[in-house]
């Protein structure tokens, strides 16, 4: 905890923003120092790329850079970036992307592209005096800001639909201009909030001017203008389908149609039930996310987005859905995910580049594909374990290397508890006394 308000933290160099922290939160402000500088990169130039991200930066947080291959993505061969630090996470995508290699890959289909702004605005006049000029003031806003949106339609983007809400109802003057774009590549969301706020400017003037609010009242209090992060309109749908019979694989080979069935139960269940609902969810965002951050793209409003996306009829349920009709299985995915490949950090950061350049540098709507084909696979090897062998065998194993790690074994112990752990159930404290057993022994009485 803090013991006293600091003043001017900001204006400390970087030096001094971590030495102060170091000091006071540190039991050992030496190490403290020398673990946050040890994260510094040492490309000085770079570490002011990462530093200008942010504010009061005094080191880098770094996690995990996986790679997923053999992504069999409409006809087309993706080896997929993913950034997290839960074991099991790329592995699960790697093994269920290999599963659909053989079985016709992964399919994807974009169901729309439009993003959506709000001006939230209040006015103290007769609600159906303003509702009358919409048409109106839709042409003059729109006249109004051909200086933003020129570049942007000449990429084929813009401003595609405004509307104006009438909520005096439920909120007292309350009205709202829905503004719906196209911004092609990018994210847009400075775009969207320029315009945006030109049209806050716009509005006012337009009250101000038109003769039809000549004795009512002239002013309109713009409450704020701001996209809003929850597109249902920028849908992307991602499947995999085969015949019941070509699911069969090693252990499941005699009881492919009960596996089938048991799989679609599952997805079932998570319609029906929100607890279930939301761990299913998670699995489908441990690989959204992934190549979401990977790919620098905003993780918190693909999250907030989709979740909001679940819960759209009223009640929280899973985001895919499995069918067995005809002896087909048919496992799908629809999922608002309003990403970019240009602009904000996709190229500023030289990772995101990278991952940019190993997926072919795709356009936001292939990126789109690919990101919701990662939240599939992830969720097809969650549903196949989880009615099959459990959770636990598979993530286990993984999560031994991290037990391990925290307990500083060294490489030959590693590969005795490895060894050890290949049939028996691993908890913390079953690999700790097996170290520590270990270490006690004298070499030559070693077995493993
Ligand atoms: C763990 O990160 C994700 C799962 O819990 C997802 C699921 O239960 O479907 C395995």
């Amino acid at each position: 905890m803090q013991d006293k308000v600091k003043a001017g933290f900001s204006k400390l160099s970087k030096k001094d923003k971590l030495k102060w922290v170091a000091q006071q939160f540190a039991d050992s402000p030496e190490s403290a120092e020398r673990d946050l500088t040890n994260f510094w990169l040492s490309d000085e130039s770079l570490q002011r790329v990462f530093d200008g991200f942010s504010e009061n930066t005094i080191s880098n947080f770094i996690l995990p850079y996986g790679v997923a291959p053999n992504f069999l993505i409409n006809g087309r061969l993706y080896t997929v970036p993913m950034v997290i630090e839960e074991s099991s996470v790329v592995a699960a995508a790697s093994s269920a992307a290999k599963y659909w290699l053989d079985r016709g890959g992964f399919h994807t289909t974009i169901l729309s592209t439009q993003k959506v702004g709000q001006v939230h605005f209040s006015w103290a006049g007769d609600h159906q005096l303003m509702m009358s000029v919409v048409d109106e003031l839709r042409e003059y806003l729109l006249r109004d800001v051909v200086h933003l949106t020129a570049n942007m339609e000449k990429r084929g983007g813009g401003v595609t639909g405004i509307s104006l809400l009438d909520y005096t109802h439920l909120e007292p003057e309350y009205y709202q201009l829905r503004v719906s774009f196209e911004t092609c590549d990018s994210m847009g969301a400075n775009f969207i909030n320029s315009v945006l706020e030109e049209f806050g400017n716009g509005l006012e003037r337009f009250v101000a001017e038109h003769p039809v609010f000549e004795g009512g009242p002239r002013e309109v209090d713009i409450v704020m203008a701001i996209l809003s992060n929850y597109t249902p309109e920028c849908l992307v749908r991602a499947w995999v389908e085969c015949p019941v019979a070509d699911l069969s694989e090693g252990q499941f080979e005699k009881e492919t149609p009960l596996f089938a069935e048991k799989f679609a139960k599952a997805v079932r269940i998570a319609h029906i039930d929100p607890y279930r609902a939301v761990t299913h969810n998670k699995g489908i965002f441990n690989g959204i996310d992934a190549v979401v951050l990977a790919t620098a793209n905003d993780f918190r409003a693909i999250e907030a987005c989709g979740h909001a996306f679940a819960a759209r009829d009223g009640q929280y349920r899973s985001l895919s859905y499995c069918t067995i009709e005809n002896g087909i299985f048919r496992f799908w995915l629809d999922i608002p995910l309003a990403v970019g490949t240009v602009g904000g950090l996709t190229r500023l950061h030289p990772l995101a580049a990278r991952s940019l350049e190993m997926l072919g540098n795709p356009s936001a709507t292939e990126l789109m594909g690919v990101i919701a084909v990662t939240g599939l696979a992830q969720n097809f090897a969650a549903l196949r374990s989880l009615v099959t062998t459990g959770i636990q065998q598979g993530h286990m194993k993984m999560h031994l290397t991290n037990i391990l790690n925290h307990l500083g074994a060294a490489e030959s112990e590693m590969e005795a508890a490895f060894h050890n752990f290949s049939d028996k159930v691993i908890t913390f404290t079953a690999v700790r006394d097996f170290i520590e057993t270990l270490r006690k022994t004298p070499a030559a009485d070693n077995v493993y």
